[in-house]
C-alpha cells in the first residue's frame, strides 16, 4: 500500500489573506464547501488576526459560521494572541496556529514585536488551547531567506521551532514564507530543526515564488517530512512579505507526491474543482482592478 503524505489545504486563509479585492463572505464559505469535498484532513480556513495588519480576514468568524462541516475534517484558524485565540475558540475552530518567526526583521512586520516577545505572546495562547483540548499547530516563517534580513542560519529556524514545541505544539510548519529557498539551504535548514523535532512532527510550507516548492518538497520527503501546506490554485501570499507569491499549489503538489508512488486520499477531480472556484476568485480580483 503506498504511503500517506498528508496535504494540509491553505488556501481559504493563506491563499485569500493577500487578495486586494475585499473577498465577499458568501464566496469564502463557498471556496471552503468545495474543498470540503476533495477529502483534506486538515483546511485552514481562517486567521483571527487585527483586522486593521489584515483586513481580508476580518470576516473570519462568519466564514466558520457559515460554512459547512463534515465530521472527520479539521478545521484551522490562525491566533496571534490571546485575543485571537478566544475568537477563533468562539469561532469552534478544531485546531489553532501560533506562528513565529525565525528572523527579527519578519517579526517585526509581521507581528509588530521581537522573536522573544511573540513567544511571550504565544505562551497564554498554548496554555488556553491545552486547557480547552483544541490542538495547537505552531508556524516558523522565513526558515531559509527573509525579505528583511537575507539567509537564515538553520540554528536560528531550530531555536524557534524548539521553543514552538516546548509550547506544546503537536507539529511545526517550516515556512519558506517567501519562495526563494533552494533545495540545499532547505536541507541544511531541516538538518539543524530535525535535531529538535522529529520528522513526524514537522510540517512543510513553501510558497513558489521562484518555482522551487516542489524541489523542496522533494527534499523534505528525503528528511522523512510526511506533512505539506498548499493552497488550491496557488492562491496567496503574505501581506507582509513584499513580492511573495501564493503557496504551491495543492493540485500540483497532489500531482508529484501521486507520480513519486505516495497516497494523498484527494480526488483529484473535485481538487479542479476547488481550483475553479480559486481561480474565479482571482479573476474576479483581477477585474476589480487589481
Ligand atoms: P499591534 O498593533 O502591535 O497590537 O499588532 P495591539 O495589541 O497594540 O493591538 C492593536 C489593535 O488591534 C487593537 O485595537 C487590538 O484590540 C486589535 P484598537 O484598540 O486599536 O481598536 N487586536 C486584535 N483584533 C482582533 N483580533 C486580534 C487582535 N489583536 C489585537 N487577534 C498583532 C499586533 C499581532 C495583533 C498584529 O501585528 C497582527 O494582527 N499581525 C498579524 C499579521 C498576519 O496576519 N500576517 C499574515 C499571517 S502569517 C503568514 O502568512 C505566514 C504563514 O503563512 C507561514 C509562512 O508562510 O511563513 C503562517
Ligand atoms: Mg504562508
Amino acid at each position: 500500500m503506498a504511503e500517506f503524505v498528508e496535504i494540509v489545504e491553505m488556501g481559504p486563509r493563506d491563499g485569500l489573506q493577500n487578495e486586494k479585492r475585499l473577498i465577499p463572505t458568501d464566496e469564502k464559505i463557498a471556496l471552503v464547501n468545495a474543498l470540503n469535498l476533495v477529502g483534506f484532513r486538515r483546511i485552514e480556513v481562517a486567521s483571527f488576526v487585527s483586522p486593521k495588519w489584515v483586513p481580508q480576514m476580518a470576516d473570519s468568524a462568519r466564514v466558520m459560521a457559515g460554512m459547512t462541516r463534515l465530521p472527520g475534517v479539521r478545521y484551522m484558524a490562525l491566533t496571534p494572541n490571546l485575543k485571537g485565540y478566544e475568537s477563533a475558540r468562539a469561532a469552534r475552530a478544531d485546531e489553532v496556529a501560533i506562528f513565529a518567526s525565525a528572523s527579527e526583521g519578519f517579526s517585526k512586520a509581521n507581528l509588530n514585536c521581537s522573536i522573544a516577545e511573540s513567544l511571550a505572546r504565544f505562551h497564554p495562547v498554548a496554555d488556553a488551547a491545552r486547557a480547552d483540548g483544541i490542538a495547537l499547530r505552531g508556524y516558523v516563517s522565513v526558515v531559509t531567506d527573509c525579505p528583511y534580513d537575507g539567509a537564515i542560519a538553520p540554528q536560528a529556524a531550530a531555536r524557534v521551532t524548539a521553543a514552538l514545541r516546548d509550547m506544546g505544539c503537536h507539529e511545526v510548519s517550516l515556512g519558506d514564507t517567501i519562495g526563494q529557498g533552494v533545495p540545499e539551504r532547505v536541507d541544511a535548514m531541516l538538518a539543524a530543526v530535525l535535531q529538535e523535532m522529529p520528522a513526524n512532527r514537522l510540517a512543510g510550507h513553501f510558497h513558489d515564488t521562484a518555482g522551487r516548492a516542489l524541489a523542496n518538497i522533494e527534499v523534505s520527503l528525503a528528511r522523512g517530512l510526511r506533512v505539506f501546506d498548499a493552497a488550491v490554485g496557488g492562491l496567496g501570499g503574505c501581506p507582509y512579505a513584499p513580492g511573495a507569491a501564493g503557496n504551491v499549489a495543492t493540485e500540483a503538489v497532489d500531482a508529484r507526491l501521486k507520480a513519486l508512488g505516495y497516497d494523498t486520499g484527494l480526488d483529484p477531480a473535485r481538487l479542479a474543482e476547488a481550483a475553479a472556484v480559486a481561480r474565479a476568485m482571482r479573476t474576479g480580483s483581477e477585474r476589480a482592478g487589481e
